[in-house]
């Protein structure tokens, strides 16, 4: 048995209540990223067997997992993957080391087999053809992280769709 799992810093209730507000300017056709399932990716892991797992979680527990700081400023729309996605400049050199220690983990286990240099963003909606036609970007407000956490995250489809469950936290130092 494996399970979809990847690495991401949760939000807070202000911060999921600003991406709400910003995702009701979007048109209907999209289908939006429902606020509990919010989230910022450090690396998707993909599919995980229980003993990968458990190698995964020690070495995330002795890896160096840095705080970070970011602003999230520029509504994105990426045309292959269809997604709208709140992105930003990456400016915090503490966030791709983060994130490097983090891609590492996927060569030493030969897991998904990441093609994109990280990229921090957040999906707000899938199944987008474009960027709302009604939306100036200076209208954006900056969304600001700073979070103390990292989570390893399980995936699971359910009835009501795809459900993402924290498995393990670690704090960032
Ligand atoms: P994203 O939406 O932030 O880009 C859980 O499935 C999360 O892992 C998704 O929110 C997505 O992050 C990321 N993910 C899913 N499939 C992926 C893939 N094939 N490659 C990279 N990231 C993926």
């Amino acid at each position: 048995m494996t399970k979809r799992l990847f690495l991401g810093i949760a939000l807070n209730k202000q911060q999921t209540q600003q991406l709400c507000e910003l995702q009701a300017n979007f048109d209907s056709t999209v289908r939006l990223v429902s606020a509990t399932n919010l989230h910022m990716t450090l690396v998707f892991l993909g599919q995980v067997d229980a003993e990968t797992e458990l190698q995964l979680e020690q070495q995330i527990s002795l890896m160096f997992k840095p705080k970070f700081t970011l602003s999230l400023d520029t509504l994105d729309h990426w045309a292959r993957p269809k997604v709208l996605c709140l992105t930003g400049q990456c400016d915090d050199p503490v966030l791709l080391t983060l994130a490097k220690n983090c891609a590492a983990l996927l060569s030493q286990h030969q897991l998904h087999d990441e093609k994109h240099p990280f990229t921090p963003h957040i999906t707000l909606a899938r199944k987008a053809k474009h960027l709302p036609e009604n939306m100036p970007t200076m209208t954006i407000k900056p969304l600001l992280l700073a979070p103390t956490a990292i989570h390893l995250f399980h995936s699971q489809s359910t009835t009501e769709g795809v459900k993402y469950q924290i498995l393990r936290s670690w704090d960032l130092e």
